[in-house]
């Protein structure tokens, strides 16, 4: 598999000119070294290459995934092979991906570059004492800083926890943009169904689902958004799609996709309500989104039409498809964001990171911003590389 992982790793360095531009600049000061570094991000190519970058910047790093069903075990062999240590495999069931993260933390990490806070929290809740050695957590995703709020709420963040999602390099491209491209490339190579004239409903008019709506329009679907904050609603609205509660989405929608964070969006008097044909996924954190199991109890049977696919046949034998098994379409069905995209979000992790080993608790505790001269920097330098 190795042979595989590594053409993907090398094709990803060849496309991330503002890593490598960091790589032989910023990180490499010394801070890094010898520092235990946790990568728990969806763990495909571009993660992997992160991981690389620490690892080449003298950290000893260990990478798990932050959800099975997006692990590329090439990739990870491939990584094995360069010598960072790997607890993930592909698909493995809930108490084997436990087991994953559990071995992670035992490593006792002092910089964790964390995906919806899933190592934080695990660590927090199973092996406390733990807590002590970290120099802080930087973190991927909007669900993730969430999490992390709560955390520092009950006053149980004792260390800095830097908000990478939060910073303009971070959200206004990857949740926008790499959202946008990415999920609709897994959808339409899942399917091998036409978007143009289809009925969209996007659901959450946040930094995802602004992406998606704008690249299902750049397609020629028809978009309508439910979104519960009326000023998002009316951006949707201005921004030209048909805005609506979800249930009368639901009634007119033939392509529904959820990016919104929060838990059951998706649930049994909607998929009562939707049309024969009406195909279901989710761009948001985790398969929470959708609630799989109210999907289940209305099919009399299921069928695999075709990889990634799931048809649910109800009684009078119309069908709701759903895609990647509930996971994130995007990189479950697909290869994730583009390169370049990652190229921008992974540079924000790498100083980050960088900033937790050199600085640490003299940081300050809680959730933190990444600076805005950082942010600044890198998009100066992604231009000067166009
Ligand atoms: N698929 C990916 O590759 C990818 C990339 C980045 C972020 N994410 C995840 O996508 C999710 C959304 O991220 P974001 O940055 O857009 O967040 P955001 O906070 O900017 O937007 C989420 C929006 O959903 C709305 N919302 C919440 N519950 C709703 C409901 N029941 N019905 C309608 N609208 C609802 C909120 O009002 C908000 O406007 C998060 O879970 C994030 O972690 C996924």
């Amino acid at each position: 598999l190795a042979e595989a992982g590594q053409r993907k790793l090398v094709w990803v360095e060849q496309h991330s000119p503002v890593l490598q531009r960091l790589a032989a600049t910023r990180l490499a000061d010394g801070a890094l070294r010898g520092v235990r570094v946790s990568v728990v991000v969806h763990l495909e190519a571009k993660t992997a290459y992160l991981a690389l970058v620490l690892a080449r910047a003298g950290a000893i790093v260990t990478a798990s995934g932050s959800n099975p069903s997006t692990t590329q075990d090439a990739v990870t062999a491939a990584l094995a092979r360069q010598g960072v240590r790997v607890f993930a495999t592909h698909g493995c069931p809930p108490a084997e991906f436990e087991a994953q993260l559990l071995a992670n933390i035992d490593t006792a990490p002092e910089v964790i570059v964390d995906d919806g806070a899933e190592l934080t929290q695990r660590l927090l809740r199973h092996r406390p004492e733990l807590a002590r050695g970290l120099r802080g957590v930087t973190e991927e995703t909007t669900t993730g800083v969430a999490r992390l709020r709560d955390l520092e709420s009950q006053g149980q963040l004792e260390f800095p926890a830097i908000a990478a999602n939060d910073a303009a390099l971070k959200h206004l491209f990857d949740n926008r943009y790499g959202t946008g491209q990415s999920t609709f490339e897994a959808i339409l190579a899942t399917t091998n169904l036409l978007l143009a004239g289809r009925r969209v409903v996007v659901i959450g008019y946040g930094w995802c689902g602004r992406g998606l709506a704008r690249a299902a329009a750049g397609l020629d679907a028809r978009v309508l958004v439910c979104e519960l904050d009326p000023i998002k609603a009316l951006e949707a609205h201005c921004d030209g799609c048909t805005v609506l509660p979800l249930m009368e989405a639901c009634r007119d929608g033939e392509l529904f996709i959820s990016a919104t964070g929060a838990a059951k969006v998706l649930g049994g008097a909607h998929y009562a309500a939707m049309r024969g044909g009406a195909i279901v996924a989710n761009a948001g954190h985790s398969s929470e989104e959708i609630d799989l199991a109210a999907l289940a109890a209305l099919a009399v049977r299921t069928e695999k039409p075709r990889p990634h696919i799931e048809a649910f046949v109800r009684e009078d034998g119309s069908r709701i498809y759903l895609l990647a098994g509930g996971e994130l379409v995007n990189i479950a069905a697909g290869d994730g964001h583009p390169v370049e995209i990652m190229d921008l979000s992974f540079s924000v992790q790498a100083l980050a990171a960088h900033r937790l080993a050199a600085h640490g608790r003299a940081l300050g505790r809680g959730v933190l911003s990444f600076p805005a001269e950082l942010d600044r920097e890198i998009a100066a330098a992604r231009l000067e590389t166009r």
